[in-house]
């Protein structure tokens, strides 16, 4: 692997805590994810399925973990393995796959078992049990055609066993990976760390005339070389009126004179996702009306991110945020007091230039499976991310850090990137 190893330690005490919280005489199976086609013989890139990771830290395609706490057939078989026994063609063109040994260091799971011999010890098991945990993607904001490697298995386990008792993984994965423990806070902080260096990295290199993709280059060769297996997700190097769509990707306009770019990336590093966005000028100094909203945005994400603390809820919270970004949004002239006399309250007048949220999970997913409607609690992780997007002036602006709440108050994991406009422009023009 590209990132140094992980403490087995954290993998077992995830497996601890998801036993404790599953009903008496039950059965739980994780799939890695598949490996997805492209076209003709290729494949995308694999990326593992992150509660497997989350549960094991084997990070090859083909792994199943099964979890039985106090399974009759005997111990070994509370924490099982199985996993892809490789040959001798695998060997020479793909090289490395995990011996038996070896997953069992990675993972800490004793018993490692070839898939061959799954079905049959498998169906053993299952017998035994009453209940069969099935870990089916419950992102709610998740949708997809293609049924995943866990959806398949539940399929086909309720067509075989159908007098058994059928639970849901995820809401004790939700519950669980809401709540980083101190080994992921320190992949994470590498992850943001190598972050920081694609973004100065864009600092020191960014002029006019430069195409968004060359900027995207610049990214992604400090992710690589530091590394990380990439981006998190899709990065956004919008230029100009791109800043105004939220989900631009194209990254292929070129930068010109007098435009801010609104970049938003993160590096994925021990597959912990980093998710940073900063707006530059382009041309290494902001104009007095961009320096104005730039400070507006930063002012809403200080006010913000002091708010990132245990108790509060993700609701109250947004609607506060959403209250000093209407007073910023009326200094700057975007909207008036009639606008918000006349606004329907599910559809604030700031949102006219503020249409997301401020704030999401992050770990393993950019987007991270967790509890919605829960207080803050000390351990979880969230973006502060607020915006102003002027489409009639061609003007987008995001900020965005990673903050961990802790009972010390928030701790700003992208402290050390640079966000003060004076700052920026002085790197810019060193
Ligand atoms: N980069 C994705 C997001 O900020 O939510
Ligand atoms: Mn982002
Ligand atoms: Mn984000």
């Amino acid at each position: 692997m590209k990132y140094k190893a992980i403490n087995p330690e954290l993998f077992k005490l995830n497996r601890e805590r998801f036993c404790a919280h599953m009903k008496p005489n039950s059965i739980a199976i994780f799939q890695a994810n598949d490996l997805l086609p492209r076209n003709g013989d290729c494949h995308f890139p694999f990326r593992q399925n992150s509660d497997l990771f989350y549960l094991c830290g084997l990070d090859q395609e083909e792994v199943v973990l099964v979890l039985y706490p106090n399974c009759p057939k005997g111990k070994q078989f509370e924490e099982l393995i199985f996993t892809k026994k490789t040959n001798d063609y695998i060997k020479i063109w793909e090289g490395y796959k995990y011996t038996q040994e070896d997953a069992a260091k990675v993972s800490a799971v004793a018993n490692v078992m070839w898939t061959e011999n799954m079905d049959s010890v498998l169906k053993e098991m299952i017998q035994l049990a009453d209940n069969i945990y099935v870990n089916t993607n419950e992102n709610d904001r998740a949708h997809s055609e293609v049924d995943e490697r866990n959806a398949r298995l539940a399929k086909s386990l309720r067509a075989a066993y159908p007098a058994h008792e059928f639970m849901r993984a995820q809401p004790i994965m939700k519950k669980l990976r809401m709540i980083k423990s101190t080994h992921e806070v320190e992949v994470m902080q590498e992850a943001c760390n190598i972050t920081e260096k694609a973004f100065r990295r864009v600092l020191a290199t960014t002029k006019v005339g430069m195409t968004e993709y060359e900027v995207e280059a610049n990214v992604i060769y400090e992710f690589i070389r530091n590394g990380a297996s990439g981006h998190a997700y899709t990065p956004i190097i919008a230029s100009g009126a791109n800043a105004c769509v939220l989900h631009y990707i194209a990254n292929e306009s070129t930068l010109k004179d007098g435009e801010v770019m609104l970049m938003d990336f993160g590096a994925e590093y021990g597959n912990y996702a980093a998710d940073l966005s900063r707006s530059i000028p382009v041309n290494g100094r902001y104009t007095e009306r961009q320096k104005a909203v730039y400070n507006a945005v930063l002012h809403v994400k200080k006010e913000a991110e002091k708010m990132l603390v245990a108790g509060t809820t993700l609701t109250e919270y947004h609607k506060e945020v959403g209250l000093i970004m209407q007073a910023e949004l009326v200094n700057l002239g975007l909207i008036t007091a009639t606008d918000i006399k006349n606004q329907r309250p599910e559809w604030p007048a700031y949102k006219k230039y503020f249409m997301h949220g401020t704030s999401h999970h992050l770990g393993l997913d950019v987007h991270d499976l967790a509890e919605r409607y829960v207080p803050f609690q000390n351990g979880m992780v969230f973006t502060c991310e607020p915006g102003i997007y002027i489409p009639e002036e061609n003007l987008g602006i995001r900020i965005e850090d990673d903050i961990l709440i802790t009972e010390n108050g928030p701790v700003n994991l992208m402290k050390n990137i640079p966000i003060e406009a004076d700052h920026i422009e002085e790197l810019m023009n060193a």
